[in-house]
């Protein structure tokens, strides 16, 4: 695979970080993940978008134009002959001559930037699409600002291990009572034909899929409702979903040993996954 590293594109055992480096060193930095279908990018200016609004919150620098990363992602998708996949971006704030708790003055510490592939064939058709995912409810015990992407992401990482070892795929983490996301996903219920999703704050990811299928669902007439809603809740409703780029809106079958509904994929969520599929490309 080659992967783009500061400006050079390189194969991937070439590519050289610095130990130093505040991504290594303290989760010092930012990323994004956009998804491939057809070769073809899906929101990257979404991405973009968000990635700037990463950057600033942090006071880091913007290292890279939106049109060179573009074309850096465009080149990384035609050389290694992406059809379905996603890439990874990454931007810290660089490595400086030691570790030190004080940011390092950007004039002399050139942020590093850090781009690769990840192929993944058959992306669009899952098949787990057709059965769903079982979920468990974790505390959520992560930082207050989840609306910046940091790449501190121990947290969800031990969540989804827990739901592993419990035999499941994914956690959804409650505050509160309330279900905050999903560990690298936004969380949805549906009752009836009513689409219910957490409003926007610090206290979760602003998924770019999010934004996409919920202006989908508005536009095909269907009732989307912003609010919190409890993990008692979402045990009782009809439906519930995730979405994110590397996932797209994929079903919720079960939480915490509670089937939803009839236990089966029910009909709401896949015609939500094909509206995406369809109007995103
Ligand atoms: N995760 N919430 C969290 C905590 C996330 O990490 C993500 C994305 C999302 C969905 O955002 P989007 O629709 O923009 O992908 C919500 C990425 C895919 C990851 O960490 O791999």
């Amino acid at each position: 695979r080659t992967v783009y590293v500061n400006g050079e594109y390189l194969p991937e055992n070439e590519a050289k970080i610095s130990i130093f480096d505040r991504g290594f060193l303290m989760a010092d930095g930012v990323y994004e993940v956009t998804s491939v279908l057809e070769g073809k990018l899906i929101d990257f200016d979404g991405h973009a978008v968000r990635l700037q609004r990463s950057l600033d919150e942090l006071d880091m620098q913007t290292p890279i134009s939106k049109e060179d990363l573009l074309e850096v992602h465009r080149e990384l998708v035609r050389v290694n002959e992406i059809d379905e996949g996603m890439i990874y971006l990454q931007i810290t704030r660089g490595a400086p001559d030691d570790r030190d708790f004080v940011f390092p003055d950007p004039e002399t510490t050139p942020q590093t930037i850090v781009l690769f592939t990840q192929n993944k064939p058959g992306l669009a058709n899952s098949p787990t699409a057709k059965t769903g995912i079982k979920v468990i409810s974790i505390e959520d015990e992560r930082w207050g600002r989840r609306d910046i992407k940091t790449v501190q992401l121990l947290y969800p990482s031990m969540g989804k291990m827990m739901a592993k070892k419990a035999g499941k795929d994914d956690a959804w983490m409650v505050e509160d009572g309330f279900v905050t996301e999903g560990t690298s996903n936004n969380a949805y219920i549906v009752k009836g034909n009513k689409i219910i999703t957490r409003a926007l704050s610090n206290d979760i990811l602003h998924g770019i899929t999010r934004a996409a299928v919920l202006r989908f669902a508005r536009e095909a007439q269907m009732e989307v409702e912003e609010r919190n809603f409890t993990i008692d809740e979402a045990k009782q409703a009809d439906e519930a979903f995730i979405t994110s780029a590397s996932t797209f809106v994929m079903p919720v079958v079960e939480i915490d040993g509670v089937s939803l509904g009839d236990g089966k994929v029910g009909s709401v969520t896949p015609r939500l996954r094909e509206i995406y599929l369809e109007e995103s490309l």
